[in-house]
């Protein structure tokens, strides 16, 4: 059974393996701890069948006015079951009464998100792609 959870108790790092598929220079399941940690508010779906926590999302915020959604990750043997939805909607409950939730993702994930409540929004970032590059 999937269960959704906002506290690490219990767990240590190495429940958290498996997450950040495809990318270059991954954190390590201690760094995705701290991430856990240090966030607003964070949200956990864990398989109280096999003790995994097989998603996960982040939310970073003022607790008024806006809120960002930095990562969201369902690990690939769970997809399309409805816990990213799910997380999503744990994540805004735990963000009630802000003005804005934010999120940047690739165009590919865009109808996923309007399906979510979401629109399309300009805007602009900055990437450090390497800890210690410099800035392009
Ligand atoms: C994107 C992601 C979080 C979606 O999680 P998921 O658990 O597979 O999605 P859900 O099962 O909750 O999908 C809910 C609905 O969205 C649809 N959907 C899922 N992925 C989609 C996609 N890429 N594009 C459009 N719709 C999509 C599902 O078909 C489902 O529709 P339904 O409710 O009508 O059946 C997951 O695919 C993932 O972790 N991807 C890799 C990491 C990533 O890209 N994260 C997002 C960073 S912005």
């Amino acid at each position: 059974m999937i269960v959704y959870r906002d506290h690490l108790e219990g767990l240590t790092p190495e429940a958290l393996r498996g997450f950040f598929v495809g990318w270059p220079t991954p954190p390590t399941p201690e760094q995705h701890w701290e991430i856990l940690e240090r966030s607003f508010a964070f949200v956990l779906a864990y398989d109280t069948d096999t003790q995994e926590v097989v998603g996960f999302v982040t939310a970073l915020s003022d607790g008024v006015f806006a809120a960002f959604i930095p990562l969201l990750e369902v690990r690939p043997g769970h997809q399309k079951c409805g816990i990213g939805k799910a997380l999503v909607q744990q994540i805004e409950q735990r963000l009630a009464g802000v003005y804005s939730i934010d999120l940047v993702c690739d165009p590919e994930l865009v109808p996923y998100y309007v399906t979510l409540g979401y629109q399309s929004l300009a805007g602009q970032g900055k990437r450090f792609r390497r800890r210690n590059a410099t800035p392009q």
